[in-house]
């Protein structure tokens, strides 16, 4: 019996050695210490010993019992312990590990060159006005002094949505609207998006932008106008850019010119950018026309002004020396990633 009880002993432990989770050690306790384990049964056996033998086999029984409940205890707790290291392993946080760098949205290069040219007029202590696109015949060319057949008119291809509504050819609607609502001293600008029902090329869109410059006060003059856009190509384009004025016309104003800018890329001897001219155009402009005042109830013995009207996307094409303006409009990820 003594033996017996050394085999089933030697049994246990060799299994409590080689188990590999808790469940082989559920197991072993209910094969050897449960009610119908070996050991128990072994207790069971007992009644055939003589009472001397009895207490003596018994005490071993224990003894075996209790060195195999510790060494079950034991290989659990170790198990335990292995479980929590290893879960703290795995659940480690790298604290020296870059963050991910999460992609944000950009400025698209229209709105980077709009957002200097504000910044510019603002400092200049111009206002910014917004007006809208879909405009009447009646802002858009009757009070700029471009009434019904006047010639100008087809200075202009545009796009009508029903009589006298349209989508507006420029952004100098807003001067009318501005002078309707504002007293002079009167100092706006008005960027924005304007139409004209011309053939698409690298160079012209259906839709592109303008910003529309309006002063208006007492004793105003073309020298001013000429200041303030000496001070704008300088700050767009570097201190040492020339800007020259050339006689044109336009019906809201007179008189009226083009103002041209020295290549900033070529500083004037021609290259790709100006197309060899050494000179840019980037904008119309001129001396109010005293019918447009009047129309909105400025009076021009009283008051004088200027206006302009910048073109936004020659001023980014050049500036990033974008080769095709539709480019600036078809919204290609590839393109925008580069600005
Ligand atoms: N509206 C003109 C155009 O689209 C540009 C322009 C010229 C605006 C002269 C002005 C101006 O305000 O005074 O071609």
């Amino acid at each position: 019996m003594k033996q017996q009880l050394e085999q089933i002993k030697t049994a246990a432990l060799e299994a409590i050695e080689a188990a590999q989770n808790s469940a082989d050690c559920e197991n072993i306790r209910v094969k050897y210490l449960g009610k119908k384990g070996e050991l128990t049964a072994i207790l069971k056996m007992m009644g055939g010993l003589s009472p001397e033998e009895r207490p003596i086999m018994g005490q071993l029984v224990n003894t075996a019992k209790a060195e195999v409940d510790a060494a079950l205890g034991a290989k659990v707790n170790e198990m335990n312990a292995k479980a929590t290291e290893l879960k703290l392993q795995q659940e480690t946080i790298d604290i020296t590990m870059p963050a991910k760098v999460s992609k944000t949205g950009k400025l698209h290069p229209l709105n980077t060159v709009l957002g200097d040219m504000i910044d510019i007029f603002q400092s200049m202590g111009f206002d910014v006005v917004d007006g809208p696109e879909v405009e009447t015949d009646h802002y858009n060319f009757e009070c700029l002094n471009v009434p019904q057949d006047h010639p100008a008119r087809d200075m202009q291809d545009t796009f009508y949505l029903a009589e006298n509504i349209l989508l507006r050819t420029q952004t100098s609607a807003a001067q009318i609207r501005t002078m309707e609502t504002r007293k002079p001293p009167i100092r706006v600008i008005c960027p924005g998006r304007v139409f004209r029902a011309d053939e698409v090329d690298a160079t012209h869109s259906p839709v592109f932008h303008q910003i529309e410059g309006l002063v208006v006060d007492k004793g105003i003059t073309m020298c001013d106008l000429k200041g303030v856009l000496e001070q704008f190509a300088h700050e767009i384009y570097g201190p040492d850019t020339k800007v020259k004025f050339r006689p044109s016309f336009f019906p809201f104003t007179e008189p009226s010119v083009e103002v041209d800018v020295s290549c900033s890329e070529c500083g004037g001897k021609g290259c790709r950018v100006c197309k060899g001219a050494g000179w840019i155009e980037i904008l119309g402009a001129g001396m109010v026309h005293p019918n447009v005042l009047r129309s909105c109830g400025i009076d021009p013995e009283e008051y004088s002004g200027f206006a302009f009207g910048i073109g936004l996307d020659r001023l980014t094409t050049t500036r990033y020396k974008i080769s095709d303006i539709r480019l600036l409009f078809e919204n290609d990820k590839r393109f925008l990633d580069q600005f």
